[in-house]
């Protein structure tokens, strides 16, 4: 860019006068009635500053045009004649965003986020359109180094400008695309991952509820085409049908990864009056067979420090005997004769509940992991396939939870979670990889706390935990929902960035508004108004909230929207397509079986 000033204004393109000010938001009395119609909400207004070089820059939250009656004469040569006349009383309220400088120090061309000063009354104030708009808007992303661009598309309301974010910034404390259901938020995070997937060591996790990220991993071809590069690698939470030939994406989280509380948020009842008895036995008992493990593998630096919390194999059939030798066990008296035992039948609920779940197939990634994962050196190559990238496979992990039962959901992706952070934590500092969470349709597992159950919380609380300190260790978050008003308020007010799309709902809305600075209030009045793949990206990681059209990505989430109107003309049901579903229904796997 030349050092030419970005923002020149004829006289004849002024707009008014600035006639109140206070702390975040300017009235401007209109005085070229003629240019109020190209000033639409949204539009950008330029105020002249304190000095020559220095505008301020604020963005129309309300245009009004008021009809004023006045006396007036209308013939001068007949002064005694008066009569009413309506003339027009405009004014546009702005709300300040920002300073630009024509030079500071020896930069030129300089915007920043922010107020310098107030405005004076009387000051000049032009619309930034033509010319001007379009410099302005490029002056937006031109102190970006090429390493950080995010490009997201372009600017609404200069279409010849494009869009871009601070990579860095987007993903450093954490993130949030939020919209009603098909305001085109799945596309919105293939375009992130597109994007993302162009550094050359991306690290990236996305927890996929619906199986919609399938299509990155292996992209479809377009009819007559060849099908587009895959930009990820594509892993399932073992379903029922994956437990017998488990395949190498098949991810298992054996129960002896869940500490104490996770485990005991599943199986124990805490209305049970055992419930006492029941979780100090098996925290005893799990410690001894995790403790018998470290004797096997001779790991006595770790058994000096380990905990019951500790991810470390042992056998489940060995902690169900430990249990059930308690629960029968007789106590001996006085004069040994046998009495009733201390444990006796006080842990037999606890057992069937825990039997319960190990047998039910849909648990099977938890409770019937392969052989191989009670290895002690099983999780260490399990993580590293998570999160080691660069390796032959993509950085780009889509992690499909379709088949989670979903009163577990929270404590599945909460464990997944944990682990990964973990390891994270604990890794050596200065051979971490930054990674991101994607947690796609969030309020499904990160509920708002008061709503939130014994299961809901334990996740809930691996997730708070990235939210707060995450950043310290280079773990960010991804938060995308159509629901913000059902996400916890703990993890969204974390977020200091916000993809808002359309979003109609009204305690979705406020939920936004609560979490945005007061002076975007106008700003936020827009967003039932908004139009597919359109959103105001609000947030540090851009020098202005700004409303952009967001750009299509190469390769479409697997979409959930069907044509019903258009489908009801072209399509059959199909008796047999049923039949076969009732027998998946059964399996409750989608793994297609011979004959
Ligand atoms: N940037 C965009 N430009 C044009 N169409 C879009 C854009 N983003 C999404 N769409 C369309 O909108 C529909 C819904 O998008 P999707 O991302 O699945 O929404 P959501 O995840 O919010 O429910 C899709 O059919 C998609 O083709
Ligand atoms: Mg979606």
């Amino acid at each position: 860019m030349s050092d030419e000033p970005v923002l020149t204004f004829e006289e004849s393109s002024k707009l008014g006068k600035v006639a109140s000010v206070d702390t975040s938001r300017v009235l401007i009395a209109v005085e070229n009635a003629a240019l109020l119609p190209r000033a639409a909400v949204g539009s950008l207004i330029a105020i002249q500053g304190a000095t020559a070089q220095e505008f301020l820059i604020g963005m129309t939250e309300r245009v009004t045009r008021q009809l004023r009656e006045q006396m007036a004469q209308v013939d001068p040569m007949e002064p005694t004649t008066l009569a009413l006349e309506v003339v027009p009383d405009d004014s546009i309220r702005v709300v300040l965003l920002g300073t630009y400088r024509t030079i500071e120090g020896s930069i030129r061309n300089r915007f920043k986020r922010g107020a310098d000063s107030f405005p004076q009354i009387d000051r000049g104030c032009f619309l930034l359109e033509g010319g001007n708009l379009q410099r302005f808007m490029g002056l937006l992303g031109k102190d970006l180094d090429e390493k950080q661009r995010l490009e997201l598309g372009h600017f609404v309301i200069d279409s010849s400008a494009v869009a871009i974010a601070n990579g860095d910034r987007f993903f450093q404390r954490h993130a949030a695309i939020l919209g009603s259901t098909g305001s085109g938020k799945s596309c919105a995070v293939s375009l992130i991952l597109e994007r993302a997937n162009a550094r050359a060591h991306v690290n990236i996790v996305v927890f996929d509820m619906h199986g919609e990220y399938a299509s990155l991993a292996n992209p479809p071809a377009p009819p007559g085409g060849t099908a587009p590069q895959p930009i990820a690698g594509a892993f399932k939470i073992a379903g029922p049908g994956d437990l017998d030939a488990p395949t190498d994406n098949a991810i298992f989280l054996p129960y002896w990864l869940l500490n104490r509380e996770e485990m005991l948020s599943m199986i124990l009842d805490r209305s049970d009056q055992n419930a006492p008895n029941q979780a100090s036995r098996f925290t005893l008992h799990v410690r001894g067979l995790k403790e018998g493990t470290l004797d096997a593998e001779t790991k006595p630096d770790v058994k000096a420090t380990f905990t019951v919390d500790s991810p470390i194999p042992y056998k489940l059939n060995d902690l169900i005997a430990r249990l059930k030798f308690d629960d029968t066990a007789k106590g001996v008296g006085a004069k040994g004769q046998p009495v009733k035992g201390d444990w006796e039948g006080r842990l037999t609920r606890f057992i069937s509940r825990l039997e319960a779940k190990a047998e039910d197939r849909r648990y099977g990634f938890m409770f019937k992991p392969p052989e191989a994962a009670l290895n002690y050196n099983w999780l260490a190559t399990q993580v590293s396939k998570i999160l080691a990238s660069g390796q032959g496979n993509s950085g780009i992990k889509i992690v499909d939870f379709s088949e989670v039962p979903s009163d577990v959901l929270p404590v599945v992706t909460g464990v997944f979670a944990r682990l990964l952070y973990d390891v994270q934590f604990w890794m050596d500092p200065e051979k971490r990889t930054p990674f991101v969470f994607v947690c796609d349709e969030a309020h499904l597992y990160l509920p708002v706390r008061e709503n939130a159950g014994a299961i809901e919380k334990q996740g809930l609380y691996s997730f708070e935990r990235v939210a707060k300190e995450g950043r310290k260790y280079g773990v960010s978050l991804l938060v995308v929902s159509q629901r913000p008003s059902d996400v916890s308020r703990t993890i969204l007010s974390q977020c200091n960035n916000f993809l808002v799309l359309r979003l109609t709902n009204d305690q979705d809305q406020n939920v936004v508004r609560r979490l945005m600075p007061d002076s975007l209030a106008g700003v936020l009045d827009g967003l039932p108004l908004l139009d597919i793949g359109e959103g105001l990206l609000l947030g540090d990681a851009i020098l202005l909230p700004a409303r952009i059209k967001l750009k299509f990505p190469a390769i479409e989430p697997l979409s959930q929207t069907r044509n019903f109107w258009q489908e009801w003309e072209e399509m059959a049901p199909d008796t047999n397509a049923v039949k076969a579903a009732v027998e998946t229904l059964r399996r409750q796997s989608r793994t297609t079986y011979e004959g």
